[in-house]
Parts: C-alpha cells; sequence; structure tokens
C-alpha cells in the first residue's frame, strides 16, 4: 500500500502542490511554519475524513477559498486507485470519489488507506483519556473484522436512543425493548477487541523490548463493566443510576486499554522520550500484526521524527521502520536530524512556505 500520487489545493498554507513520492521513505523537511504537518494533516485526512489536529474542518481550508480538494493516486501490489476527497467550507460538505465514482463513504476510504500517524500530540494515546485507547483498538477491529463497522454503529445508535429513552422510562420494563439487541452487540464488540488485544500482544511486548528494554510493560484490556457480570444484568441493575445520571453509565463506549510499569499507569512514570517510544511501539505493533494477518502495509506518518528522542533511539525507530517495508512520510527541520535514516529507497522534498520540492531521489 502506497501513495504514489498527491495533488493538493488550498489546504492550509498549502494553495496548490502536486508530488509523485516514493513508496518507500519521504523526508520533508522546512523550518517552522513551513507545510510540513499540513502536509502529513492532508495525507491522514485522505485517509480518515478528519483532521488529527483541528475538530473543525472548516479551519483546514485556506483563509478564504471556498473549499480544499485531495487527489490521491493509490497502489497496493498490482492494484491502483484514483481518490479524491473534496470538503466544502458552505455547509461542511464532503464529497468522496473512488475511481471516478461518486456516493463513496469515508470507511470505503479509510479501509483503502490503513495509516499509522506517530504526532508529538499522539501522545494522548498514553496520557489522553480512554477514548485514545479505544480508537486505537478499533482501528485494528475495523481492517481485521469486516463485521466491526457495522456493528460498531448499530450499537452507538442503539445506545443514543436508550440515553434519550432514559428521561421518559419510569420502569426498567420501559427501557428493556432496547437492552436485548444492545447487550448482544455490546458482548460481540467486547468479544472482538478482547482478542484483538490479546493478538496484539505479543508484537507490543516484542517492540516494547527492543525501544525500552529497562522497562517491563504491562498491556491489559478492560471491557467496560465487571468481566464476569452479563451486559443485560448490568443494564438492569444500573437503571436507576443511569437515569438519575441521563447516560448509561457503564459498557463498551467506556472500554479501555491500559499501560503499566511496575504497576504504576505510564503515563505517571515514564519520561516523555520513553512515553513517545512506547507511542512508536504500540503503533509499529499495531503495523506489523496488520502486515502479517492481512499481507497489507500500513503508511506511516511521522511528525518531528527526532523530538524527545536521543540519536540511539532514533537510530532504532529509523531501523525499524525500515524494516516495515511500509511507505513513511517523516518531517524534521533540518536533514541533519534525518541522519540515523538511511533507506535504500527515498526521496527528500523541501518545504518553504508552503511550496514542496523535490531535492533528490
Ligand atoms: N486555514 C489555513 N489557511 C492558510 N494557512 C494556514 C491555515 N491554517 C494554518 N495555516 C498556516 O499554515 C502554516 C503551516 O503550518 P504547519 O503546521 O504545517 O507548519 P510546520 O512546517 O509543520 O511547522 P513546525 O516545524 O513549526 O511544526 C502555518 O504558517 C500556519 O499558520
Ligand atoms: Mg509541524
Amino acid at each position: 500500500m502506497a501513495i504514489s500520487r498527491l495533488i493538493i489545493e488550498h489546504f492550509r498554507n498549502l494553495s496548490a502542490v502536486d508530488l509523485e513520492f516514493d513508496h518507500g521513505f519521504n523526508f520533508l523537511v522546512g523550518d517552522n511554519g513551513s507545510g510540513k504537518t499540513s502536509l502529513l494533516e492532508s495525507l491522514f485526512y485522505l485517509g480518515h475524513g478528519r483532521s488529527f489536529k483541528s475538530s473543525v474542518t472548516t479551519r483546514i481550508i485556506s483563509y478564504d477559498q471556498p473549499h480544499f480538494t485531495l487527489h490521491g493516486r493509490i497502489q497496493e501490489q498490482q492494484h491502483q486507485w484514483s481518490v479524491g476527497l473534496q470538503k466544502q467550507r458552505k455547509e461542511g460538505n464532503t464529497i468522496v470519489k473512488i475511481n471516478g465514482e461518486d456516493g463513496n463513504k469515508i470507511a470505503d476510504l479509510a479501509h483503502l488507506l490503513p495509516m499509522q500517524i506517530i504526532t508529538p500530540e499522539g501522545l494522548n494515546l498514553l496520557n489522553g483519556g480512554p477514548s485514545f485507547r479505544r480508537a486505537f483498538l478499533d482501528w485494528g477491529l475495523f481492517h481485521h473484522q469486516s463485521a466491526f463497522h457495522s456493528a460498531w454503529a448499530s450499537l452507538n445508535r442503539l445506545l443514543k436512543q436508550r440515553n434519550a429513552a432514559l428521561q421518559h422510562s419510569y420502569t426498567y420494563d420501559d427501557l428493556k425493548i432496547w437492552d436485548i439487541e444492545l447487550a448482544k452487540l455490546a458482548h460481540q464488540v467486547s468479544q472482538w477487541r478482547a482478542d484483538y488485544a490479546e493478538a496484539l500482544r505479543t508484537e507490543i511486548e516484542q517492540t516494547c523490548q527492543l525501544f525500552l528494554p529497562e522497562l517491563e510493560i504491562n498491556v491489559s484490556f478492560h471491557q467496560g463493566w465487571d468481566k464476569d457480570s452479563d451486559y443485560a444484568d448490568i443494564l438492569r441493575e444500573n437503571f436507576q443510576r443511569d437515569k438519575h445520571i441521563g447516560y448509561t453509565i457503564a459498557g463498551p463506549q467506556k472500554a479501555d486499554f491500559r499501560f503499566k510499569s511496575n504497576g504504576l499507569p505510564v503515563e505517571d512514570v515514564l519520561s516523555r522520550g520513553q512515553l513517545k517510544l512506547l507511542m512508536c511501539a504500540l503503533r509499529l505493533a499495531q503495523g506489523e500484526h496488520l502486515m502479517k494477518q492481512k499481507n497489507r502495509h500500513c503508511i506511516f506518518l511521522i511528525d518531528d521524527f527526532a523530538s524527545e528522542l536521543d540519536e540511539n533511539k532514533r537510530a532504532l525507530l529509523a531501523e525499524r521502520l525500515q524494516q516495515s517495508q511500509s511507505q513513511v512520510f517523516v518531517t524534521a527541520i533540518t536533514q541533519d536530524q534525518l541522519k540515523q535514516m538511511q533507506p535504500e529507497q527515498h526521496r527528500t522534498f523541501s518545504v518553504v512556505k508552503g511550496e514542496i520540492k523535490l531535492l533528490n531521489s
């Protein structure tokens, strides 16, 4: 899986960019504010239909422009796709095209483009709330378990309906009707998550051993309610409390995937560099697992490669990325910060005030 060409119009300070990428490493080098993160953000947007920086999409559209447009050419083995995404300022409409055809969904793009992102903000995977770690697990389920996406959408719809119905229900019998299907879906999704977390454990442990040999990292999955209880019973028992609070307090919407070192939460005891390495280990492990199980290579987006890492750790990360045989995009302020990266195949681009030029190939 690789993006061989990307055309960008009016995405942040990238007003007109047309680039051919290497299927191995692509280095983006430039000063602060030149547009390096914006390029990664545009690639991420193409694969997720959202930004990793702003939740308000209209802020991503270049100032005074009515829309931004992204066109990509994707290659995987013998197959090729042309994909397009346009986001309009007016009414916030999104148009997605795959091979020239309208009516595609963001999920179709996301399926075509499995991506892993490593950014300074990405530490929220470890020091942010459980929703970041659920998103991490659900990324895996989305790519490994074809029935997950619709099951998760149905589960969320049922939860929303149940939360609305809580207000008007006087006895549990008024709610019961929502809970039969909800409990079934909750058990299914939790089982998938638990199986995926367990399957990923070996890859996580191996990568942690390489990046953080001085630490013992323990991983545990929590499904969002007592592990020995039937969710239908929990829903019934919690009825009065749920009604009082106004939403369903326990369930798969509260699941977590926790990391501990010496029995303590990693966010409380690891240094920033160690947290970054753990985050890299998790993302690489997830990419490796997809490759082994589905024979699909993720695209890695690495913003500000050098930050927080000493030279040895930069070299370790560089080596592991090379072994992954994936397409990798890496940003840095100077070429010197990339000296630990010596892949056989690479292109270097200079980024200057929104203009991106190929320096070598
Ligand atoms: N909607 C927008 N329209 C036009 N320009 C924008 C918009 N949003 C942000 N910018 C500008 O885009 C520029 C690129 O920012 P970007 O985050 O890509 O820089 P960078 O090269 O990653 O810098 P750093 O090294 O500091 O991380 C910034 O100067 C920013 O002010
Ligand atoms: Mg940046």
